[in-house]
This record gives C-alpha cells, sequence and structure tokens, in this order.
C-alpha cells in the first residue's frame, strides 16, 4: 500500500478512535457509576488523545487563534475554545482580530446586575439562579468559557472596577461566588473566576508590584478564589494584570503552581488576562496554560501573524524542541486543556441554552429588588405612594444607560429600562416631571463636563422643575465612564462628580422634601446627608433597572440588601488610605498594603472609626423582632460545629426579609485580630406578623488565623466572642463561648 494510502488509513483510524473518545462519556459512564472510575475513564481518553496529537498541535492549544478563541485540533475533529466576557452578562460579539465589535444582530442579551448588588442581596441561592441563568444565556451564545465572576476584595472606594466584585468581605465572597459558578456550569459552560490575585485597583493594573503579608493574602484576598476552586468547582481561573510580590501574576509560581494547582489541586485551565502574560520560560513553568490578548495592549490593533509571536507559541515550540523545556510542561497544560472541553464544547449532554427570555428578566428583576440598600429614611419618604402628586426626577443617571462602558463588562441589552421609564409605568396617577440636571458627555468613556451656559441652563431647570413638585427624586451618583466605574483607571475623587453635590444644594434650598437615588458600584461621599429625607442605593441593575428601583421606592417590594462594603465618611477613614501612597496606589509601581488584614469594617471596628454606612446595613419598610439567640454549648472542641439559633419576627405592617448575620471575634488573641469577623449569615423572608426559627452552623475551624510562623492555619484555644445582629453595626446579642 502506498504511503499515501497508508496515511489516509491511519488517519481514518485516528478520527474513529477520536469520534469514539469524545462520544464514550455516555457509553462508559453507564457502566461505572462512581465518580472515580468516570474520572479515570476521562483521564484515559485524554492520554489517548495526547498520544496522537503533534507537538506543534500541543502549543497551538495553549493560546490565542483570535481575540477571544484558541485553537482546536481540526484534523481530529477537536474544537476551538470560545471565551467571552463578562461577570454580569454576554459581552456582545467582538472582532476577530480586534477590539471593535463585529457589529452582528443577533447578539443583544440580558443584562444582569452587577456583582455588587448580587452581593448586596445577601442570598446564595439567588446567586445560584442568577449563575444559571447567565449560563444558559452564554451557552445559547455558543461560549465555552463565560469570563467571570470577579471577586477581587474592594479595598478602595477608587477602584474602578469595585462594581464587577462582591464586596470588602472574604466570607461573603466566598459564599456568594460557589452558588454562581455552579450555576453557570450547568450549562456545560466554565466560569472564570478572576482575578487571580490582589487586582484592587485598576491604576497601573499592568504593572505595579503588590506587596502583602501571607496573612492578609490567605485570610482576606485568596478565600474567595479558594471557594471558587474547591466549593464551586471552577473549571477556569484568570490570572490578574499585576505582580505579586515581583512576579506577574499570569505565571506566578507560589500562586499559580504552589497554591491554585497543588494545595488546592485545581485541575482546570488558567487563562491570562488578556496581555497579562509577559515570558515564555514563566508562563510555560509558572502555571499559564492559555495565552489570550498579548501584543495588543488591550486596546490597541495586532498584526495578522502575532498569534505566532506568542509567548506560548512559536517561542515556546522552539524551547521544547531545543530541550530548555520538557513536553511534560506542554501535556499538562493540554491535559487541562482537553478536561475543560469535555467539560464543554466536548460533552454529549450539554443542555442548549437560552437568551433573553422571561425567566431571565425575572431573576434580573428579582436580584435588583433584593440587592437595592435602603440607607436612609427619615419621616416615611419611602415608599413613594402613587399618588396625585407631582414628582420631580433629577440627574442624568434617571434616563441614562448603565450597560453601555465600564470596560470589559459592558453589555448590548436587548433593552435596558431606565429609572425615569420605570417610574412613568408605575406610577399612574402621579405626574413625573424630568430634568437632566447635569450632564457628563455623550461618550461612555469620557467624562466631560458640558460648557458653563450648558451646565447652567441645565441646573436652573433642574431648580424649576424641583420648586414645583411635591417630592423630588435625584438619581445621582457615578457611571461607566472613564474615571469612574470603569476598568482601565480609577476614581480621582471619592466625591460626587459632575458637580452634582452643588446642583443637590440648589434644590434642597427649594425643596426640603427630596430622596437621593445612589447609583454606583463604590462608596461615595455624601456632605449632604443630613439635609436628604431618603437615600437608596440601586446599583447597576442592567435591563431591569427602571422595574426594580420601580418595585422598591414604590413599595411594592421591600428593600432587603445590606452593604457589601464599607461607606467611609471621608477617604481617609478607608484603610487604604490611611498609610499614604506607598500603600495606594504604590510608589514607583510597588505598593504595600499596610493595613494588612484590616479592610473595611475590620478597619473602621479595630480602629474606632465610624463609617457613613457600615458593612452588612441596610434598612427595611418593616420591623423585625430577633429573639431567643443562643447557641448549642459554651464550650467546644476544634472539630465541632458551633449552632447559632433564634427566632425572628416580622413585627410591621409590609412582608420583607432580613439578614441574619453572625460575626467572631476573640478578644486577647496571641496575634492582631479585627475586632469580628463574619462567619455566617442567613437571609430570611417573613410575611407580615410570621416568625421562624434560623440556625446558622459555624465550624470552629472556621476561626483559626494564618499564622506565619507555621505557615498553616492555627486554630487558638480560649475565649471567643460571638456577635450576633443584622448588620455589623447592629448587633442584637454577644455571647462567649470557649474553645478547648
Ligand atoms: C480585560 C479584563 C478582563 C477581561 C479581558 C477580556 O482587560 O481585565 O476582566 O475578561 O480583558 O476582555
Amino acid at each position: 500500500m502506498n504511503t499515501k494510502k497508508t496515511k489516509t488509513k491511519a488517519l481514518k483510524i485516528a478520527l474513529v478512535l477520536i469520534s469514539f473518545l469524545i462520544n464514550a462519556p455516555k457509553t462508559f459512564a453507564q457502566n461505572n457509576d462512581t465518580k472515580s472510575q468516570k474520572i479515570d475513564v476521562l483521564e484515559s481518553k485524554i492520554d489517548s488523545i495526547i498520544s496522537l496529537l503533534t507537538l506543534k498541535e500541543k502549543v497551538d492549544m495553549c493560546h490565542a487563534q483570535s481575540k477571544f478563541s484558541s485553537k482546536g485540533v481540526e484534523r481530529l475533529g477537536i474544537p476551538e475554545i470560545w471565551m467571552s466576557d463578562g461577570p454580569h452578562g454576554v459581552r456582545a460579539e467582538i472582532s476577530w482580530d480586534s477590539w471593535e465589535y463585529a457589529g452582528w444582530t443577533n447578539d443583544s442579551i440580558t443584562a444582569f446586575p452587577a456583582l455588587t448588588c448580587l452581593a448586596a442581596t445577601f442570598n446564595p441561592i439567588l446567586s445560584g439562579e442568577y449563575g444559571y441563568n447567565l449560563g444558559e444565556e452564554a451557552r445559547y451564545r455558543k461560549k465555552d468559557i463565560l469570563l467571570g465572576p470577579g471577586v477581587n476584595i474592594y479595598r478602595t472606594p477608587l477602584n474602578g472596577r469595585n462594581f464587577e466584585y462582591m464586596g470588602e468581605d472574604p466570607f461573603l465572597a466566598s459564599t456568594m461566588v460557589v452558588p454562581y459558578i455552579k450555576g453557570v456550569q450547568k450549562n456545560g459552560v466554565a466560569a472564570c473566576v478572576k482575578h487571580y490575585a490582589l487586582n484592587n485597583q485598576e491604576l497601573w493594573r499592568n504593572e505595579v508590584s503588590v506587596e502583602v503579608s501571607d496573612r492578609a493574602l490567605y485570610e482576606i484576598y485568596l478565600p474567595a478564589f479558594k471557594a471558587a476552586v474547591i466549593d464551586g468547582g471552577v473549571w477556569s481561573i484568570m490570572g490578574a494584570y499585576n505582580k505579586f510580590r515581583g512576579q506577574y501574576c499570569c505565571h506566578n509560581e507560589l500562586l499559580l503552581n504552589n497554591i491554585l494547582k497543588k494545595d488546592w489541586a485545581f485541575d482546570g485551565v488558567v487563562v491570562s488576562d488578556w496581555s497579562g502574560a509577559h515570558d515564555t520560560y514563566e508562563s510555560a513553568l509558572f502555571g499559564l496554560d492559555i495565552e489570550m490578548g498579548t501584543g495588543t495592549d488591550g486596546l490597541g490593533s495586532s498584526t495578522a501573524n502575532h498569534y505566532d509571536n506568542y509567548y506560548l507559541a512559536t517561542p515556546f515550540l522552539k524551547s521544547i524542541k531545543s530541550g530548555e523545556i520538557d513536553e511534560a510542561v506542554v501535556n499538562d497544560k493540554v491535559r487541562r486543556i482537553l478536561r475543560l472541553m469535555y467539560r464543554t464544547n466536548m460533552s454529549s449532554n450539554r443542555p442548549l441554552g437560552r437568551v433573553n427570555n422571561k425567566e431571565h428578566h425575572d431573576i434580573a428583576r428579582k436580584v435588583a429588588q433584593e440587592g437595592i440598600v435602603l440607607l436612609k429614611n427619615k419621616n416615611n419618604f419611602f415608599p413613594v405612594k402613587d399618588e396625585n402628586i407631582t414628582i420631580a426626577v433629577i440627574g442624568e443617571n434617571a434616563t441614562r444607560s448603565m450597560t453601555a462602558g465600564g470596560g470589559s463588562s459592558e453589555l448590548k441589552p436587548q433593552f435596558e429600562i431606565s429609572p425615569l421609564a420605570g417610574l412613568k409605568a408605575r406610577y399612574k396617577n402621579a405626574t413625573i416631571v424630568h430634568a437632566m440636571g447635569y450632564a457628563t458627555g455623550p461618550s461612555v468613556y469620557d467624562a466631560i463636563i458640558p460648557s458653563k451656559l450648558n451646565a447652567d441652563s441645565l441646573r436652573v431647570e433642574a431648580i424649576k422643575v424641583a420648586k414645583n413638585a411635591d417630592i423630588v427624586l435625584f438619581f445621582g451618583g457615578l457611571n461607566k465612564s472613564h474615571l469612574q466605574d470603569c476598568e482601565g483607571a480609577d476614581r480621582k475623587q471619592f466625591n460626587l462628580p459632575f458637580g452634582q453635590d452643588e446642583l443637590l444644594n440648589d434644590i434642597l434650598s427649594v425643596n426640603k422634601n427630596v430622596g437621593y437615588i445612589l447609583m454606583s458600584g463604590n462608596a461615595v461621599e455624601m456632605p449632604w446627608l443630613n439635609q436628604v429625607n431618603g437615600v437608596m442605593q440601586t446599583w447597576y441593575l442592567g435591563s431591569m433597572a427602571g422595574q426594580g428601583i420601580a418595585d422598591v421606592i414604590s413599595g411594592d417590594v421591600n428593600p432587603s440588601g445590606k452593604l457589601p462594603f464599607s461607606f467611609p465618611v471621608k477617604l481617609k477613614d478607608n484603610a487604604a488610605h490611611a498609610f499614604g501612597e506607598s500603600s495606594y496606589p504604590g510608589i514607583n509601581y510597588t505598593q504595600t498594603y499596610k493595613e494588612d488584614i484590616l479592610v473595611g469594617y475590620r478597619w473602621h471596628e479595630t480602629k474606632k472609626i465610624d463609617p457613613l454606612y457600615a458593612f452588612g446595613y441596610g434598612l427595611s419598610y418593616t420591623n423585625f423582632n430577633i429573639t431567643g439567640i443562643k447557641t448549642d454549648k459554651k464550650t467546644y472542641q476544634p472539630n465541632d460545629k458551633i449552632k447559632v439559633t433564634c427566632q425572628i419576627t416580622n413585627t410591621g405592617n409590609l412582608d420583607g426579609a432580613e439578614v441574619i448575620q453572625v460575626y467572631i471575634g476573640k478578644p486577647k488573641s496571641e496575634v492582631k485580630r479585627a475586632l469580628k469577623e463574619l462567619k455566617g449569615f442567613q437571609k430570611i423572608h417573613l410575611k407580615v406578623g410570621e416568625q421562624k426559627n434560623a440556625e446558622l452552623t459555624i465550624d470552629a475551624a472556621d476561626l483559626a488565623f494564618y499564622d506565619e510562623s507555621i505557615s498553616d492555619w492555627n486554630l487558638e484555644k480560649g475565649d471567643y466572642k460571638i456577635y450576633i445582629g443584622n448588620a455589623s453595626n447592629s448587633i442584637n446579642k454577644i455571647i462567649n463561648i470557649n474553645i478547648k
């Protein structure tokens, strides 16, 4: 038989073998009913595939072939991997080889509320529904990896990307991220938890090297990622742009090899952030599996063949051929990639996905309803009844799109209901008059102030509308423009932009009955707080923003959100800004987190600096009574579970929900500790007059601190205090316990 025929025959055999291997899971799975046997079968299939691949094919799988995809192996029918942003919706299709949008007409989607809102629900079950519905849309859009969720800890209120993350507390972020990931991955779409790690600001994100103690690393900045891997079973993780201790996070030996892949036994794929890889040897040996976005500096154009020049492309191939890098290195990367494929685009039983359907809209609205936080409600300003009154709706944020802009998480929703539209649809008996009050310019990226004349005419008009109204709803806050809540830069100021403070004071001079509706992903300064009657934090709520906001303002829904981060009175009250430039934003691109473990409320409480609004705080239109608070024992063994029980009653006249929060502290500890730390919470929905029992269990082992002297967790024996309440600064009872 001539060579050509031999090759053809060999190819046919290979194809048969491949198709068998790809479709085999069902067959094998039916015969082997234990998980470990399924895994053995999967691994043996992967071994077989790897043995069929050429070295070039293997290397090609380890880097991008386009802006958002990486190669498969066409010869063997192994598919490409397609990725898409983002954490709160599936981004519109991007061009093959540039950051331009592809201009498709069939890629509009549901924009879900941003993750600060999801965290503010303190509702893990809802987070699972959110993840599942978002994952359905990613599946429908044929994406194999959804580039989210983001769980970087909220360290400074200036960070441009805090709106994409889950707040300042590692326990809250850990508890909320796990169901989100499981929900996404039920669709056969890999979640990609990001940005691993210590990417807590946008300023100098590509250059800054973060220094922080091991204790703060393990107790504050890693827990949400660890939970995503160990409890959430996340199939991919994205390295951060910044360095940690001088080494880029996208190829960081400690973070990726030692902690992620060894200690946590992560069996998935490490994806670089776009342009986050900087070296072949380090990318190869220190844990990077798929290199994305290199050479396009994130925003620039790229050359046609530059994918061959990626660090994990030709240079990597040459290093293996020369023997400098062992072929086992690329085999491990390909094994991880194939494992992700078997979970996604080579899975034989993936659902089909759905998009823009009623269930997705309902979930988006429910997260909005449950995430909105009522911060102030003097003179029962809220809820605003739908009566024959005139409501002045002031502010550009009442009509501005908040799904456009913000950076990579920006979306093209099928629709986006503005607060003004939502209010007009809800209030049939009231007269609603809108005045923009201030403008920030057309571009989503240029926070420009209009000319003095424009600003004056807008101001005068707003004052007139407010003067003639019964009540004023001021829709202000930040937006998704550059230097606001937007990727790639940090805010330059803690106070409100665009002259809002001055405008609000002008309005208050003609109408005292004002409620401020804050739309932001960050804390802001509120110098006018004592003059307004109501304040509501309404986040960035996506497609259903207008309904969610009108639901809560009208009282159709009782607000139950709690703050996932503290509001300092002024910027220097925040821990990251208490130690000068070396702590934020850093000096000469080196930054030391000098507050160490005392982030957010840990700082405020330990340093006795009262926040404007505290972590875990949020009001309701009804009242709750928490009684009968007790623990099951007074003394515990290290491997015991601490059981906290209580009764909670809705004593008001509206159905609602409360979040019982359990914090634990250790006075007289051998090490520095925060006064108390969140270790448990439970959201409980109660009808008027209803009473329910609540039970929260906390592993005593979870009270350990990370002991740098032994590089491990250390559970101190002795006395602890358990604080039970409905906010970090609203504690109903303190119980003393002892761990023997
Ligand atoms: C961006 C972001 C990352 C995003 C990626 C792709 O720079 O940092 O979160 O997923 O690039 O757009």
